[in-house]
């Protein structure tokens, strides 16, 4: 076996070593060339006082028996025995950027298999399995991942939220200890914080140093940063397993969801941009033009009159929309979020033909039609619990937990899960549907199917099930919601098309929500639409331009009764849309750029396509500014040498502008790359909540 293992792929090396049977990971992080002889000095740091007699090298298992004093890999045992390991590689299997570990502890009687794999962009997929190879059980508490960082790193990266306001960034230095972001809702949730960043100090979205991890997983998680006492730390993660959900019989294994670490020299953008890239690059990403969408829901709720619907669709269509989504009502006995959930027969009271004219009404406008389901849970007031009380997931005897007047259904019980999947089915057979919104509205907590915890298996399961959908319906399209961005994760991510980001359509907390989300997710899976004003969620009052602006750096659409807009705000909305399909090969395929801005009452940002040639930025005014002028605009990524024409445009209309004399430029300009991005462009005073585009094209 080699002694020294290293990959090299997109500006980031992994070395890996053999020392004293424990796998070590050397370096994680930027490239440092061929390797000619071993790095392992590197790590031989002195022995101290008051210290273990020998250099301890734990690896990857961290384990006491090597050594090792902080939070370990693996843990669980025998009942009650064997919860020390001592693993040994028992073999290394190298091919192109691919490396294959196997791990022994033939005391214990487990094999761990690691396998990691870097791609072309440098992110390193990570996929470790456990398995027992003895003759009894072994109950696994917990089975983590973990990445050294250098000592350099002193600050953490993470998002937290709740419905309505999801992915708050927050930063903060680095300690002796742990720090933990765990989410015990039993999906992955609002305040879930998709990602893990460990940065330096001086880490900004250009430039910086940024070491980051996911997890794909839609289930119970932890996000872990821990320094020792020694110095040592490191960034993991892991599913969180509850006590007893995880046994392996004999022979059995547990796979661990995927690890996806990105090391990046630029900044946070390097980091989204790595993670884009590797997102775009998968088989399953959408490949057709994202469909400009109206969904219904803030247009009517449950108010499911056809005349209603038929006078939005007509609008929706003249206005140059794609794709029209009647969302929750539509079924069993669904005249409120109180009842009819389980139950998916479209109810007769409201569409007593069935959804088949409005179907083709929609079809024959040149739409898509999509709908919503919710498959996961149940209202008590429904047929489908009152035939199957016992199919809600619960642990025996205790009260049930209503959220939202909602129970979840054991899709872990093969019956409940084929009932969802056939009735599903059923309504995707009878009706030409091209689209479906999948909620999960309440958490999954005290969640057993016979007394055993069962988060792990229902996120399996709703796995199974979608892919099953898409198996049987293969063109359907699936967009991840949980009551907004509860479900946005690198899980959920390969059987669904779209990510609805948040519940809250207000535009100036949108510009923060989707900026965040979009550190991981790529836009053209972050559905960002217009939605009315005042808005529903605030009762803030912005103008379209501004909520057209904001809604177009994503899978833009519009959730307005847009039946009763004046005809200037649908002229409006036509030019937007008519904006929107011309420039959504740039906005979903560039470059997605987040300038650090010298103003922190707006934001600019922007995507630039690959040549260089052609970007889209955003300058948005959030709050007043506080000088007379906000910040000089000074942008990033383009070619130097090359002259680019620079204009404002106002698809949706006009921003509101606080000034007397806009800066010349807006009506156009010329300029080198170099100037623009050294020197920059002054920008024009907008009231606040405002915002304007600015199109950057090379001109020679
Ligand atoms: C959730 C979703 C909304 C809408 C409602 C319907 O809250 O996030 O977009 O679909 O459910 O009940």
């Amino acid at each position: 076996m080699k002694e020294q293992t290293h990959l090299s792929r997109g500006g980031v090396d992994l070395v890996l070593a053999l020392v004293d049977g424990a796998l070590v990971i050397e370096h994680w992080g930027a490239a440092i060339g061929k390797l000619t002889t071993s790095i392992s000095a590197t790590r031989e740091r002195s022995i101290s006082n008051s210290a273990f007699d020998n250099r301890q090298f734990s690896g990857v298992m961290r384990e006491q028996s090597r050594g090792w004093l902080g939070n370990p890999t693996i843990s669980g045992h025998r009942n009650g025995k064997f919860w020390s390991t001592k693993f040994e590689v028992s073999n290394i299997a190298t091919s192109g950027d691919h490396v294959e570990v196997v791990l022994l502890d033939s005391q214990v009687q487990l094999e761990i298999n690691l396998r990691f794999n870097l791609d072309e962009y440098g992110v390193l997929t990570q996929v470790n399995s456990v398995k027992n190879i003895g003759s009894d059980s072994y109950t696994l508490n917990n089975f983590a991942y973990w990445l050294p960082l250098p000592d350099r790193a002193s600050q953490t990266l993470d998002f937290a939220g709740r419905w309505s306001n999801e992915r708050n960034p927050q930063r903060r230095d680095i300690a002796t200890g742990l720090w933990v972001r765990d989410s015990h809702e039993g999906r992955s949730g609002h305040n879930f914080t998709i990602a893990e960043i460990a940065l330096t100090e001086n880490t900004s979205f250009a430039s910086g140093e940024a070491w980051a991890i996911s997890l794909a997983w839609s289930g119970n998680s932890q996000f872990m940063v821990e320094r020792i006492w020694d110095r040592t730390q490191s960034i993991g993660a892991s599913e969180i397993l509850l006590p007893g959900e995880v046994i392996l019989q004999p022979n059995e294994k547990y796979e661990a969801p995927a690890l996806k670490a990105v090391y990046s020299k630029s900044g946070l953008d390097g980091i989204s941009e790595k993670f884009h890239s590797h997102i775009r690059a998968r088989s399953v990403h959408p490949k057709k033009a994202r469909p400009l969408t109206l969904n219904m829901w803030e247009a009517i709720y449950f108010d499911h009159d056809a005349r209603k619907i038929n006078a939005i669709a007509e609008v929706a269509a003249e206005i140059g929309v794609e794709r029209l989504v009647l969302d929750d009502g539509w079924f069993g006995a669904r005249r409120s979020d109180r009842a009819g959930l389980g139950d998916w027969i479209v109810n007769k009271e409201v569409w007593p033909n069935g959804l088949t004219s409005i179907i083709s009404d929609i079809h024959d406008k040149g739409m898509e039609f999509g709908l919503w389901f919710e498959g996961e849970m149940v209202n008590q007031d429904s047929d489908l619990y009152r035939a199957h009380p016992d199919w809600v997931l619960n642990t025996g005897g205790h009260s049930e937990n209503n959220w939202r007047h909602e129970l979840v259904l054991d899709l872990t019980n093969a019956a409940a899960f084929s009932h969802v999947l056939e009735q599903v089915s059923a309504v995707l057979t009878e009706f030409p549907i091209d689209y479906i919104k999948w909620d999960h509205n309440r958490v999954v907590v005290d969640a057993s199917h016979n007394l055993q915890a069962a988060v792990r298996n229902q996120t399996l399961a709703i796995y199974r099930l979608f892919s099953e959908l898409k198996k049987r319906h293969p063109k359907l399209e699936i967009e991840s919601c949980a009551s907004g961005g509860g479900r946005v994760d690198l899980g959920v991510i390969d059987y669904v098309d779209r990510f609805w980001v948040s519940d809250n359509n207000d535009a100036l907390e949108r510009q923060r929500n989707q900026r965040w989300t979009g550190q991981i997710i790529p836009p053209e899976l972050l559905g960002t639409h217009i939605g009315p004003t005042p808005g529903h969620q605030t009762g803030r009052s912005l103008s379209l331009s501004f909520r057209a602006t904001t809604a177009l750096f994503g899978h833009a659409g519009i959730e307005w009764d847009v039946s009763k807009i004046s005809s200037d705000d649908k002229t409006a909305l036509k030019t937007w849309a008519a904006y929107y399909k011309a420039n959504r090969d740039l906005l979903h395929t560039g470059k997605s750029i987040r300038i650090d801005y010298a103003d922190e009452n707006a934001y600019l940002y922007g995507v630039i396509d690959r040549k260089r040639e052609r970007a889209i930025f955003s300058f948005a005014q959030l709050t007043p500014t506080t000088a007379v002028h906000p910040a000089q605009l000074t942008f990033r990524d383009l070619n130097p040498e090359k002259n680019y024409q620079v204009k404002a445009v106002y698809p949706a209309g006009a921003p509101l502008f606080m000034l007397i004399e806009p800066p010349t430029w807006l009506t156009g300009v010329t300029l080198s790359g170099a100037v623009l991005m050294e020197i920059g462009l002054p920008a024009p005073i907008l009231a606040p909540e405002n915002a304007l585009l600015i199109e950057i094209n090379q001109s020679n």
